[in-house]
């Protein structure tokens, strides 16, 4: 709903002493998609007349786009606010918008807790940014609705800049795990036309871009949209790769009920599909799994990577994990550690259970202590480097290319990603970032290779 109405009185948004064009700044918590939901945001802003700010300390509109996945998450936001809310040196504050999952799940709260935010919008409804701040004139506005129509279609042009670039195709989720606000923060399962993804990558190739992660919170449940009909996600990818300028495309995050054959057929054929699948597990007990409501058990889970490494045996597997779910007992946890080691995983993510408000392990019984969720969390990520140091120890002497991302920590190094999404240490001369250059790997480190630059001819994908 948008309510306009003052709740509670708050600083003019551009009082007469303010210059008439205001900077932004956008900070971005969490996943993936609110990375390309900051940017989508700065362009709203952008083609509204503002202009984007260095630094968070100078701008006058700050837009926290935050996450709700984890109790943490949510208290950074409160920290922020806390810290924007007071007087700079010349008496001024900036405008505050609370965007994202938080405000979508807690908006009254936020309201209530933190009176000086005077922009709330949750995430499907931040096309409006620039009337909600423009409505902010007259007291805090908020849009927390979960419109019908698709936000997507009221996004000015991209600007993207850069080698790598993420693109929404979807949106949403219809799985209910049980420990799980995705489905309450964000909706359903929506898919995006492919002609309107098909027009923003090529936007994006043309503005330089030779990476494209399509993503989506079942990014794998893609099914075209409502007005392009049935196409599958591997079906929008051989469209995609038929674009010349793009060189790489990837996606994340699939969910195990959602790996079709031909999604995983597409990891043979198609040839700018990168090496690299991240599926979520959570669990290796199938007795925690069927309390999650995942609708995969251990075995059917590790009978689709069997199916995918058949597909493309040099596939990097990557997982997420929580410990410490509700009644997750020591043999239930070490059927994780034995899962993580029979998957041998190049990467991956693992988190303490955090009970949500609202969701239905939060009040499930035999929740587990806090010190047993640290312990087992720690022997989890310690298997986990294993893992991916042995990873990185057997790319040693690999031939590849890498996208260069990012300077290094030392002189003259610079850090790319080579196909299998490890991070690569490379001293080449001349090389800039955005380029994609051929190396051999030197060294695997737990979390990252070495790397040096081949003559181009001696590179194999
Ligand atoms: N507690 C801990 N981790 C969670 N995740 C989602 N909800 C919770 C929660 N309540 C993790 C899952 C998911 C990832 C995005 O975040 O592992 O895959
Ligand atoms: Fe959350 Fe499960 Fe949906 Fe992933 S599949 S977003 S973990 S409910």
């Amino acid at each position: 709903m948008t309510a306009a109405g003052a709740a509670v009185k708050v600083a003019p948004v551009q009082p007469e002493s303010q210059p008439p064009v205001s900077r932004y700044f956008v900070k971005s918590f969490g996943c993936q998609m609110n990375v390309y939901d900051s940017e989508r945001m700065g362009d709203l802003l952008a083609a509204d007349g503002h202009v984007a700010s260095e630094d968070v300390k100078s701008a006058d509109i700050v837009v926290l786009n935050t996450c709700h996945i984890r109790e943490r998450a949510a208290e950074k936001l409160y920290s922020d606010i806390g810290r924007l809310r007071k007087p700079r040196a010349d008496g001024s504050r900036p405008l505050i918008v609370a965007a994202g999952c938080v405000a979508q799940a807690e908006g009254a709260e936020i309201g209530r807790r933190a009176p000086d935010v005077d922009v709330i919008v949750g995430p499907l409804a931040y096309h409006r940014l620039p009337a909600l701040i423009a409505d902010a004139r007259n007291g805090r506005a908020v849009d927390t609705d979960m419109p019908a129509v698709s936000k997507f279609a009221h996004l000015p042009a991209r600007r993207h800049q850069g080698a790598a670039a993420f693109l929404t195709v979807q949106e949403g989720c219809d799985k209910f795990c049980t420990f799980c606000v995705v489905p309450y923060t964000r909706g359903g399962e929506v898919s995006r036309p492919v002609t309107e993804l098909l027009s923003e990558a090529e936007a994006l190739v043309a503005s330089g871009a030779v990476e494209i992660t399509l993503i989506g919170q079942n990014v794998n449940a893609y099914d075209g949209g409502v007005a392009d009909g049935e196409t599958t996600l591997a079906g929008l990818m051989e469209q995609l790769a038929a674009l010349p300028g793009l060189k790489r495309i990837r996606y994340t995050t699939s969910h195990p009920r959602d790996m079709t054959q031909a999604l995983i057929d597409a990891h043979a054929t198609n040839p700018k599909l990168m090496p690299y699948l991240h599926l979520p597990v959570q669990s290796g007990s199938t007795r925690i799994l069927k309390a999650m409501n995942r609708a995969h058990t251990r075995d059917s889970y590790l009978a689709t990577l069997e199916r995918v490494r058949a597909a493309r045996p040099d596939i990097a597997l990557s997982g997420d994990f929580i410990v410490g779910f509700p009644g997750e007992t020591e043999a239930d946890f070490r059927d994780t550690l034995s899962l993580v080691e029979a998957v041998g995983y190049a990467q991956a993510y693992s988190f303490k259970y955090s009970q949500r408000p609202g969701t239905p392990a939060a009040t499930m019984a035999d929740q587990v202590p806090e010190a047993v969720k640290d312990e087992r969390l720690a022997r989890l990520q310690a298997a986990l480097t294993v893992g991916s140091h042995a990873f990185n120890i057997a790319s040693v002497g690999r031939h590849t290319e890498i996208l260069l991302e990012r300077p290094g920590r030392k002189p003259g190094q610079l850090i790319g990603k080579t196909p299998w999404l490890q991070s690569a240490v490379v001293n080449v001369p001349g090389a800039r970032i955005g380029d994609l250059i051929p190396v051999a790997i030197t060294a695997g480190q737990p979390n990252s290779v070495e790397a040096v630059p081949l003559e181009p001819k001696r590179a194999a994908a």
